[in-house]
């Protein structure tokens, strides 16, 4: 009897919220395997997904239940993050190692399951750990609810444009030697658009072609998955409207140039307006300090149908490598939808308040080459990677792993953004920033000059947050919040902070778990320059994180 009125309940539920039967379960596998692949003239064993590189999409729809089972058959241990899905109540699905599991070990499996609860767009996948994210890395596209129209004119195609870096040398390599010398890493020798580093003397690529019809609109979901490297994007002779960014939806703007750090998603809107032709294709760096960054320009084409094969590509100039002003002009515009459906809640009053400095240090090494490393920090503390996941540690209540000290202030303030302290020791140590289930958390990030100012994408786990202001020098925090949008403020998981500036962003910490927080150039994350938040569980089990799944890798 109970059992009858258990399947009646479900009929009439599915009956009145269509929405609700359409939530479907979506399985994939993924399987970690080596495969041989051949750039720039040179071939190396890549470490990959089904062997494909970039690896291969995840489509989902909003409301459904995704699990992918990843079978680990490579010498290193792994494990994935599904970059900007937020993981409600199912921190043990988010993957950054250490921080919510313990890798997955050589010949290992473990299921990820995970539901996507209020999101639409683009995001990312990519291994979450050491630097196999160079290779192992893909497409996250989750498309609205069955019936519920995109809030701009439906284009007639999509395409996926996933870019990149290359190395020729084998990228734990080129790791292991960074961190054994203490010195900065070798800097890849190419970046890539889906894949390809496009054309290179004496080196048969012909680049990543676009295929494209006039008079057709085409949306762009581009995802920067470089390792190190903010990059710029440019078409010739079109234009680009601004739709979306890490899954949340904008107020639509066009720009010939768009800017993209690592971790970040955006979709664009492309009008085959031309006749016919050839266009080229365009992504640089952007480095507006004295640090040195792979300065190689990676093309591709735009290829209108019909066109004739001996027709020139037309070609576009590509921004200067320090064109600060045109990563301003394009942050500036990013602002949320903020509309009936897709409203900007951005939290009013702060339970938390935070003042983060991030930036690079140096720290004695009797092994390194000049007897010092260079470590990066978030308030001076450089972030030691536990050997428990801290997730692991926090619901087992296992002590010794971390503390949840971290200082929400600088230990000593000083001239953050000017000339540097001649003391650039860091203190080291595994920490955590505690707040409580629900409270409202505003954390301004303030980026210093300790050896370089640079600019970093700085990357919150768990939530997406809205960036309410940013600014040049330090922080003022009179003046300063006058100025914060807190109406239709750009909602994402990245933000970049600018160099010898600061950032102002604020979340509300309705996810229970531990969620890690930091620089998407891995050399920083590499260095140290990460921390995370625990949240603790709030009333009842809605608000609480669910157990463990009993597959989750042992340490
Ligand atoms: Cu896309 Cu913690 O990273």
């Amino acid at each position: 009897m109970a059992y009858r009125i258990q399947i009646a309940v479900v009929v009439l539920a599915a009956f009145l919220f269509p929405a609700l039967a359409e939530a479907v379960v979506r399985h994939y596998k993924f399987s970690v395997v080596l495969k041989n692949a051949t750039r720039l003239c040179s071939t190396k064993p890549i470490v990959t997904i089904n062997g494909k590189f970039p690896g291969p999409t995840l489509y989902a729809r909003e409301d459904d239940m995704v699990t992918v089972r990843v079978v680990n058959h490579v010498q290193y241990n792994i494990t994935i993050h599904w970059h900007g899905i937020r993981q409600i109540r199912t921190g043990w699905a988010d993957g950054p190692a250490y921080i919510t599991q313990c890798p997955i070990q050589p010949g290992q499996s473990y299921i990820y399951n995970f539901t996507v609860m209020g999101q639409r767009g683009t995001l990312l996948w990519h291994a979450h750990i050491t630097w196999l994210r160079a290779t192992v890395h893909g497409a996250i596209v989750i498309l609205p609810k069955r019936g519920v129209p995109y809030p701009f004119p439906k284009p007639d195609k999509e395409e996926i444009i996933v870019l990149g870096e290359w190395w020729k040398a084998d990228v734990e390599k080129v790791l292991n030697q960074a961190m054994q010398s203490g010195l900065a890493p070798n800097l890849s020798d190419s970046h890539t658009i889906n894949g390809h580093p496009g054309p290179v003397s004496n080196c048969s690529s012909q680049g990543y072609t676009l295929h494209v019809e006039t008079g057709k609109t085409y949306m762009l979901r581009i995802i920067n998955a470089a390792v190190n490297d903010e990059l710029f994007f440019k078409l010739a002779g079109h234009s680009l409207t601004i739709v979306e960014v890490d899954a949340t939806y904008t107020k639509p703007f066009s720009t010939d140039t768009l800017f993209i750090a690592p971790g970040q998603t955006t979709n664009a809107l492309l009008t085959a307006n031309q006749g016919t032709g050839k266009y080229l294709i365009a992504v640089s760096p952007f480095m507006d300090t004295v640090v040195a960054v792979d300065n190689i320009t990676s093309t591709g084409t735009l290829h209108y149908k019909g066109t004739d094969a001996l027709v020139p590509t037309a070609l576009t100039t590509v921004p200067p490598q320090n064109a600060t002003p045109v990563t301003n002009t394009f942050v500036e515009s990013l602002r949320s939808l903020n509309s009936k459906n897709y409203p900007a809640n951005v939290p009013l009053t702060i339970d938390h308040s935070l003042y983060l400095t991030i930036g690079v240090g140096i720290n004695p090494c009797a092994t390194c080459v000049n007897g010092s490393r260079v470590v990066a920090d978030v308030n001076n503390v450089t972030f030691v990677m536990p050997t428990t996941a801290l997730l692991q540690a926090h619901y087992f209540n296992i002590s010794g792993v971390f503390t949840d000290d971290f200082p929400g202030n600088p230990p000593i303030p000083f001239n953050y953004t000017g000339s540097p302290p001649a003391n650039l020791k860091t203190m080291n140590g595994t920490k955590v920033y505690r707040v409580a289930y629900n409270s409202s958390v505003q954390v301004v990030l303030q980026g210093t000059a300790f050896l370089a100012p640079e600019s970093h994408p700085v990357h919150l786990h768990g939530f997406n947050f809205y960036g309410i202001g940013k600014g040049l020098g330090n922080f003022d925090p009179v003046n300063d919040p006058k100025k914060f949008n807190l109406v239709d403020p750009v909602e994402r998981n990245t933000i970049s902070v600018p160099t010898a500036g600061w950032t102002a962003i604020r979340f509300k910490a309705d996810n229970p778990g531990v969620w890690f927080l930091h620089c998407h150039l891995e050399v920083h994350t590499t260095w140290g320059l990460k921390m995370a938040f625990l949240v603790d569980n709030g009333k009842g089990p809605n608000e609480s994180i669910l157990p463990p799944p009993s597959d989750i890798p042992q340490c």
